[in-house]
């Protein structure tokens, strides 16, 4: 079998979705999952972007032993600087760097030509290569770029160093024929290329981004750049479970991933929570309905033998249909247990809040599922936030003018209002803005759907505006109108300081 690399760039491409940013500590427990995953190169940020993302790819670095810690820059020296320098605690460590080689970078973006594209595409890399041996050029926008010109830039990234070169279909315009033909074009008319990795790099803009990936892999890239659930600004990137089970089903093919495929499920679960991005449930691999047979037919077939419907055993992406439930008579161990295998780890004395929490939760719904574990470890994680829900009352019905109560703890201190609205929600926060005095307005309010049961844990995502920029919200409780509020005090917290 010839091995592929699996390089993953949740934490800089998937991270880069708006309202789905991770804190150091969020990043670290992710790239830990990541590592466990057997992942062989973490992308951890794009180091000159900010001062975050910077302290991530250093706190990232320390706390990862095996994978490769990669840095994203621009083709700039001073991007590559700062690079080098966040990765200075790195065991194994590259460098990302790159520039547009399509036309419409050339022109448009850079007012440039190809050969002074060309110049400051060499002079990245010798640059990259005085702080790092790997170094990794990415021809940004790739998928556009005329073939011939493309193999000149690969050429010259090798000769000037570069170990690894992205070919990124950055719009995700592609098709699988067109992209396995661009990989082959490079394989066979780039000279070095026995010197160097060709890396996939797949956006999904039109639903193409897992195809188009196998179908570089096929031509010869070797390294294929993916996220966990696919997520990413627009459509998203490659998934990473796609791809890992593409090749596991597809043995023919003759190529094989590091990948523990058994921890696929949880890691799953683990970064839609942190993001608070809900997987949808026709997902491939990881969606809910992956694996849920509902018409008579086949669940008949799959009762008489699963092959008849089924292509994988949901045990080899970690799901486990005989997973014990939790219910208000398990026990801390048991707890311990379901969130070290959903890639939580917690000390006695967080797992005390947890389980203090788990237990009120039990009371309310009688199963507790994966989601609401993670939920539970998400509150206790929101737990330092400077305002938080002391209390919430309200009144609503048919023919009532719904009015709510809220008490809010901001700093400790107690505030109280309340107010009426045209609903229940609509209630309790004019009286949350009658204590918070800023101009802020709604603009995206989701419910999650309910679908196991009426006891079942709501989740509530928010965008709210306030001062020309938008702020993002969760919210989880068995009561919605809770959950609601709790998604606005949410997004409240990120901008009153
Ligand atoms: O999509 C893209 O082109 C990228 C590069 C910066 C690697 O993400
Ligand atoms: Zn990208």
């Amino acid at each position: 079998m010839e091995r592929l690399f699996i390089f993953d760039t949740t934490l800089r491409d998937g991270e880069q979705v708006p309202g789905c940013q991770l804190n150091t500590v969020e990043k670290i427990q992710v790239a830990r999952a990541l590592e466990a995953l057997g992942v062989d190169v973490i992308e951890a940020g794009f180091p000159i972007s900010s001062p975050g993302d910077f302290n991530s790819v250093v706190a990232i670095s320390k706390a990862v032993t095996w994978p490769v810690i990669c840095a994203l820059t621009r083709g700039v020296q001073k991007d590559i600087d700062v690079a080098a320098e966040a990765l200075q605690y790195a065991k194994r460590k590259r460098i990302h760097t790159g520039i547009g080689t399509s036309e419409y970078h050339i022109k448009y973006k850079f007012n440039s030509t190809q050969d002074e594209i060309l110049e400051r595409a060499i002079a990245a890399v010798k640059y990259a290569k005085k702080y790092v041996e790997d170094v990794e050029f990415y021809c940004e926008d790739a998928g556009r770029t005329d073939n011939v010109y493309l193999a000149k830039v690969v050429e010259a990234v090798i000769k000037a160093g570069a170990t690894v070169v992205n070919i990124p279909d950055t719009t995700g315009y592609c098709l699988p024929t067109e992209y396995g033909e661009k990989i082959k074009f490079l394989m066979e008319n780039v000279k070095s290329i026995d010197k160097a990795i060709l890396s996939t790099h797949c956006h999904n803009d039109l639903g193409m981004a897992t195809a188009n990936t196998i179908a570089g892999v096929m031509n010869g890239a070797r390294q294929v750049e993916v996220t966990m659930n696919g997520i990413g600004e627009r459509a998203g990137n490659t998934s990473l479970e796609e791809v890992a089970m593409i090749l596991k089903c597809h043995k023919g093919l003759n190529i094989d991933t590091q990948i523990n495929t058994q921890k696929i499920y949880s890691t799953s679960r683990l970064v839609s929570s942190l993001m608070n991005m809900p997987v949808q449930a026709n997902k491939a691999i990881v969606g809910r309905n992956a694996f849920a047979h509902s018409s008579g037919i086949h669940q008949d077939g799959v009762l008489k033998n699963r092959e008849s419907y089924e292509i994988m055993d949901p045990k080899d992406v970690g799901i486990d249909e005989n997973a014990i439930l939790l219910t208000a008579r398990s026990g801390r161990a048991a707890l311990k247990h379901r969130l070290s295998v959903l890639g939580v780890e917690v000390d006695n004395g967080k797992l005390d809040k947890i389980y203090e929490e788990f237990l009120k939760l039990a009371d309310k719904k009688k199963d507790i599922n994966d989601d609401d574990v993670l939920m539970l470890a998400g509150m206790e994680r929101s737990e330092q936030r400077r305002i938080k829900l002391d209390y919430l009352q309200v009144t609503s019905g048919v023919g009532l003018k719904p009015v709510a109560s809220v008490g809010l703890l901001i700093a400790g201190e107690k505030f109280e209002a309340a107010a009426s609205g045209n609903g229940p929600v609509d209630a309790a926060i004019n009286a949350l803005k009658q204590i918070i005095k800023r101009k802020m307005t709604l603009q995206e309010f989701t419910i999650q759907a309910i679908d196991r049961g009426s006891d079942d844990v709501g989740k509530v995502h928010m965008q709210v505006e306030y001062d020309g920029s938008v702020y993002y919200g969760f919210g989880a409780n068995t009561d919605i109108i809770a959950a609601s509020v709790e998604a606005y005090i949410d997004a409240i917290n990120k901008f009153v300081k």
